[in-house]
């Protein structure tokens, strides 16, 4: 095999916030140098990396420039200028993921062609160039609500996505080619991250399950084993298996999954890196999302999936009414909880809602793991001064 990993390789890692950094710290373990292109120089990765670089992940010339750097370029994020990897692809460079793929994935549309086009289960869909149009199926009883819209591009955290209940809400309709789909009446969310290198060796993270934040549309808490029964665990983990081969996807693919309330299974959407909802791997999996990450992606065996304890991770939201200079407020009460991990990501200003960082919470029982994550919720804020 090919030895990529030197001391002197550069590790190209397009945008550089949470995800970056931890994929960076994980990184460092193998003396790999990592490069983070982002336009934000205060970005939690920045003074994590080996070199940061300022500029857009969505300009031509910015990526382009990047790519010339560094010796292979992934990502933390799959909106990014696809033109700019395709010329780099063009020039010889090494881009894991393929530009291509990322370019089917980072359009929710296509993403859904290639589904229906793979016989795999996501809610039944049809694709709209505007809200006008949407409009007009409705008026014209082709379109029934309650159904879901989606942009096509650029959408994330639950930003994008509008949920039409019945004929009166309309006006909710977001702007934009989309994706209409048929709501489900879900169950259970659910996420298995999925990894798989150049040989086509594939191995799969344990299902986790997803508690959603109503008000902020962000999961709010998440824990493994998900409270699912066994058959649906192994439907989802060869339902994720033959999603990142046929996409013939090299790195990690995230694929978030709907329970229905009669117990099937739906694809909903897949994120082609590390996700939320793997970052209690860090502490309580063998083998973390981001070290999977990169064996995948350096053609590495990939490691071990087993987890070694039961655990509950919630993400460090801003407080509603906070903005500005950030502080934390419990750390020291949380510290003193046997099990209980806090990861803050070194954004210095807080929003509403704003993921500022996460706390994975282990324990011997799901049930003790809980109680304890319930207690660091109450207990850690992050405020503003
Ligand atoms: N077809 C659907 N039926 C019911 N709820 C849905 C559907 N699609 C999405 N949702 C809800 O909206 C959330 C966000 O949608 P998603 O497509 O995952 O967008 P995002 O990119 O913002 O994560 C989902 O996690 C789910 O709670
Ligand atoms: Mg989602």
């Amino acid at each position: 095999m090919e030895q990529l990993v030197t001391s002197d390789f550069r590790l190209g890692i397009i945008a550089g916030g949470q995800l970056g950094k931890m994929l960076v710290l994980a990184a460092s373990n193998w003396d790999v140098n990592t490069y983070v292109l982002d336009d934000d120089a205060h970005c939690p990765a920045a003074p994590a990396c080996t070199r940061f670089v300022q500029g857009s992940r969505h300009s031509f010339d910015d990526v382009v420039a990047f790519g010339r750097m560094v010796d292979m370029i992934t990502f933390e994020i799959e909106d990014v200028n696809i033109d700019a990897l395709r010329a780099l692809k063009a020039e010889g460079r090494r881009i894991v993921p393929d530009p291509e793929t990322l370019a089917v994935i980072q359009d929710k549309g296509r993403q859904k062609d290639f589904y229906a086009a793979h016989g795999i289960p996501t809610a039944p869909y049809s694709l709209y160039e505007s809200s006008a149009d949407i409009r007009r199926a409705v008026a014209e009883g082709r379109l029934v609500p309650p159904f879901v819209q989606k942009l096509r591009l650029g959408g994330y955290d639950g930003k994008g996505v509008a949920v039409i209940e019945s004929a009166d809400q309309l006006a909710a309709l977001l702007e934009g080619p989309s994706v209409v789909e048929q709501r489900i009446d879900i169950a259970k969310e659910i996420s298995i991250i999925a990894a798989r290198n150049a040989r086509g060796e594939v191995r799969c993270f344990p299902a986790v399950e997803m508690v959603f934040d109503a008000r902020a549309n962000l999961v709010d808490r998440l824990f493994c084993p998900a409270g699912i029964p066994d058959h649906l665990q192994a439907d989802a983990v060869r339902l994720a298996t033959e999603l990142v081969t046929a996409l013939d996807l090299s790195g990690l693919l995230a694929v978030e999954m709907f329970v229905d309330t009669a117990g099937a299974l739906w694809v909903n959407e897949v994120a082609p890196r590390a996700h939320n909802s793997g970052h209690h791997s860090i502490e309580s999996v063998i083998t973390s999302q981001f070290e999977q990450q990169l064996r995948a992606i350096f053609n590495f065996p990939l490691g071990s999936t087993r987890l070694k304890m039961p655990a509950v991770m919630v993400n460090l939201l801003g407080e509603p009414d906070c903005s500005g200079a950030v502080r934390y407020e419990g750390m020291t009460e949380c510290m003193g909880v046997d099990g209980v991990k806090i990861h803050l990501y070194g954004k210095t200003h807080t929003r509403p809602f704003r993921k500022m960082g996460h706390v994975t919470v282990m324990a011997p029982t799901l049930e003790e793991a809980m109680e304890k994550a319930s207690v660091v919720k109450q207990t850690l804020k992050v405020r503003s001064w």
